[in-house]
């Protein structure tokens, strides 16, 4: 890209992408690049329209569940002149996503946290977000179910996580758990990666939000 893209965005639309965005970009070796990249979870969409900004990805899809994030997509996309190297849909998971469509590379960084802790001073204000909540791991698990069929053979996924070697997450200055989950996220993630057939590439610290929280990279790949 000649000039950086612009990315616009809202408050409430931030999941932290602003600043998470740079630690996945980062992640990815100087020479890779793909054809055809999605987001998934993708909000405002900072880590696709990174992607094309760097070159790493020709063409990015972005998903999202919520409108507003999506219309947000739209807004970027018009502003920055790139309609022909992007496409946007309003989609929980892969639901809205043509089956046609593959990618070689799908990102995201989803919610973080499956079983916010109603003692927590912050619930009231997080329980009801997209943005936090995935309770269960319900969206994970369906993503992690249908993306080999939407993986190119040698494609690649990488997804960031919030301290996924922990059962419980303390955010200062509160010390209390903010999510109490069942089983470390990484072993359910693992799981869930094998029973799709495909093969987990490894789990890499790429940075911390706010130096409170440790942030994760979590790759797999389709044979
Ligand atoms: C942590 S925020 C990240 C947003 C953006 N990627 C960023 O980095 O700022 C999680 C995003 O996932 C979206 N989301 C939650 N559940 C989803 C689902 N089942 N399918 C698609 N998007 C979902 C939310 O609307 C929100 O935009």
């Amino acid at each position: 890209m000649t000039k950086p893209l612009l990315v616009l965005s809202k408050p409430h639309l931030n999941g932290g992408g602003s600043i998470l965005a740079k630690m996945l970009l980062d992640y990815f070796e100087d020479d890779y690049t793909v054809k055809d990249a999605f987001e998934w979870c993708s909000g405002p969409g900072w880590i696709g329209f990174g992607l094309l900004d760097r070159e790493i990805a020709e063409h990015v899809t972005f998903g999202d569940i919520n409108p507003e994030a999506i219309e947000c997509v739209g807004e970027s996309i018009d502003l920055n002149g790139v309609e022909n190297m992007c496409e946007a849909y309003v989609s929980p998971n892969f639901d809205n996503i043509p089956e046609y469509e593959t990618f070689d590379l799908v990102v995201g960084n989803p919610p973080s946290y499956c079983n916010l802790n109603p003692e927590h001073p912050a619930y009231h204000l997080n329980s009801g977000d997209l943005r936090p909540n995935d309770p269960g791991w319900v969206a994970h698990i369906d993503f992690y179910h249908h993306l080999p069929d939407y993986l190119e053979d040698g494609g690649r996924c990488v997804i960031l996580e919030a301290e996924p070697h922990k059962k419980e997450v303390v955010i200062p200055p509160f010390d209390i758990p903010y999510d109490q989950r069942p089983e470390k996220p990484i072993d359910i993630f693992r799981q869930l990666i094998k029973d799709a057939g495909l093969k987990y590439e490894g789990c890499s610290r790429v940075g911390s939000l706010l130096g409170v929280l440790d942030i994760y990279a979590i790759e797999c790949r389709k044979d």
